[in-house]
C-alpha cells in the first residue's frame, strides 16, 4: 500500500441551474431524449466565473474544513480540459488566489481521466519520506468550449470544481492499493476541444482559431464500457482484492447508461455504483471528486472503505485506482 491519505474532500458548483426543459427551448431536444439516453436532468452553468474561480472556491472550502493554512501546501495540481488559458496554468492562478506561496503548481490535461491521473501523480510525490501536503482539484467550465448549436454534445456537459487534500503523514491504515492508467493516442480524434491550427502562410491572413468540443459519442461509449471494466479488474488483481471486496465504485459520470453497462459487465449490484449525473451532467475532471465529496459528506463513504475510482475520456484515456479510504 502506498502512503496517501485523502484528508478532506470539497466541491463548488455555480448557482445557475439549466434543466433539460430549458435546453429544449433553445435547441431541438427534449427532456425525454436526454433523460433516456444519459440520465441527466439538469446541469450547472457558470456565468462570469472561469475554471480558476470555481477551483479557488473549492480550494478555500478544503482549507477551511481541514484547518490547514494555504502556506502549508507544498503542491497544487489542477486537472482540467477547460483551463483559463494556455499559460499560466490554472493551478498557478489558484495558488495566487489562495496565497499558497510555498506550493509549486501545474495542470494535468487528461480530460475526464484527469482526476485519476492527478491522484497517481500526487501519489508519486507522496512516496517521499518527508511530509508533503498536496491540493488536487478537478475543475471545468466546459460551457465556454461547447458548440451550443450542436445538440449531440451541448446537452451532456456541466460546470463545476471539486478536489481533495492529500498527505503522507498518518498512522491510520489508509492509502493507495493499486493503479492502472492507459492511454490510446491512436484514438485521439474521437474527442477533441480547443484544437489550434498552425499558420499556412506568413504573414498570417487570419486570426487565431480554436475549435469547439467535438465527440464521436458512440466510439467513446464503446471504449468506456470495455476499458473501464478491464482496468478495474487489472487494478483489483494488482491489489489482490476481488470485486466483492469493493464498497463503492466511484466512476466518472458521463452517462448513467455507461455506468449501468459497467455494473452489468462486472456482475455487481448497481447499488455499489453511486450516480449523481442527474444533477450535474458530465463535469469531466470534476466529476469523480464531486461524487466522492457527496458520498463523504453524506457519510456513505467511511474510513476503511475500499473505493474504486475510475475515469475515462479524451486521449482516449482511462484510469482506475483502488483506494482504502
Ligand atoms: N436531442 C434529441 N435528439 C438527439 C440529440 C439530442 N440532444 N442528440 C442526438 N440526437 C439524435 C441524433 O441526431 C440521432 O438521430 P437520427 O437517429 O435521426 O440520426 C439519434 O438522436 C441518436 O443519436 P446517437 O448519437 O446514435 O445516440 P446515442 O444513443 O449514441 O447517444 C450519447 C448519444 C448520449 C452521446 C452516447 O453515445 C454517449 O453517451 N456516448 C459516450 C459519450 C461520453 O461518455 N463522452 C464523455 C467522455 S468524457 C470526456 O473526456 C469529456
Amino acid at each position: 500500500m502506498e502512503k496517501m491519505r485523502i484528508v478532506e474532500t470539497a466541491s463548488y458548483v455555480p448557482d445557475k441551474v439549466v434543466t433539460n426543459d430549458d435546453l429544449s427551448k433553445i435547441m431541438d431536444t427534449s427532456d425525454e431524449w436526454i433523460t433516456a439516453r444519459t440520465g441527466i436532468k439538469e446541469r450547472r452553468i457558470s456565468l462570469g466565473e472561469n475554471t480558476s474561480d470555481l477551483c479557488t472556491k473549492a480550494a478555500l472550502k478544503l482549507l477551511k474544513q481541514s484547518g490547514w493554512s494555504a502556506e502549508s501546501l507544498d503542491m497544487i495540481i489542477v486537472a482540467t480540459m477547460s483551463p483559463d488559458s494556455y499559460t499560466p496554468a490554472t493551478a498557478a492562478i489558484v495558488q495566487g488566489n489562495i496565497g499558497a506561496s510555498h506550493a509549486f503548481c501545474f495542470d494535468i490535461s487528461a480530460a475526464c481521466s484527469g482526476f485519476v491521473y492527478g491522484m497517481q501523480t500526487a501519489a508519486q510525490f507522496l512516496k517521499q519520506d518527508w511530509p508533503l501536503k498536496i491540493l488536487l482539484l478537478g475543475g471545468e467550465v466546459l460551457s465556454k468550449v461547447i458548440d451550443w448549436s450542436d445538440r449531440g454534445t451541448a446537452v451532456l456537459f456541466g460546470d463545476g470544481a471539486a478536489g481533495v487534500l492529500l498527505d503522507n503523514q498518518y498512522s491510520a491504515d489508509s492509502g493507495l492499493l493499486a493503479s492502472v492508467l492507459e492511454t490510446y493516442g491512436d484514438q485521439h480524434t474521437k474527442l477533441t476541444a480547443g484544437q489550434t491550427k498552425p499558420l499556412l502562410e506568413f504573414p498570417p491572413q487570419r486570426a487565431t482559431q480554436i475549435s469547439p468540443f467535438e465527440m464521436d459519442g458512440q466510439a467513446v461509449y464503446k471504449f468506456a464500457t470495455h476499458a473501464v471494466p478491464k482496468t478495474i479488474l487489472a487494478a483489483l488483481k494488482q491489489a489482490e482484492l476481488s470485486l466483492e471486496d469493493v464498497d463503492h465504485f466511484v466512476l466518472h459520470q458521463a452517462n448513467a447508461r455507461i455506468i449501468k453497462a459497467i455494473a452489468k459487465r462486472l456482475h455487481q449490484p448497481l447499488e455499489k455504483f453511486p450516480i449523481n449525473i442527474q444533477k450535474y451532467g458530465n463535469t469531466s475532471a470534476a466529476s469523480e471528486p464531486l461524487l466522492l465529496d457527496e458520498l463523504v459528506a453524506s457519510q456513505q463513504i467511511k474510513r476503511g472503505d475500499i473505493i474504486v475510482l475510475s475515469g475515462f475520456g479524451g486521449g482516449l484515456t482511462v484510469g482506475t485506482q483502488i483506494i482504502k479510504y
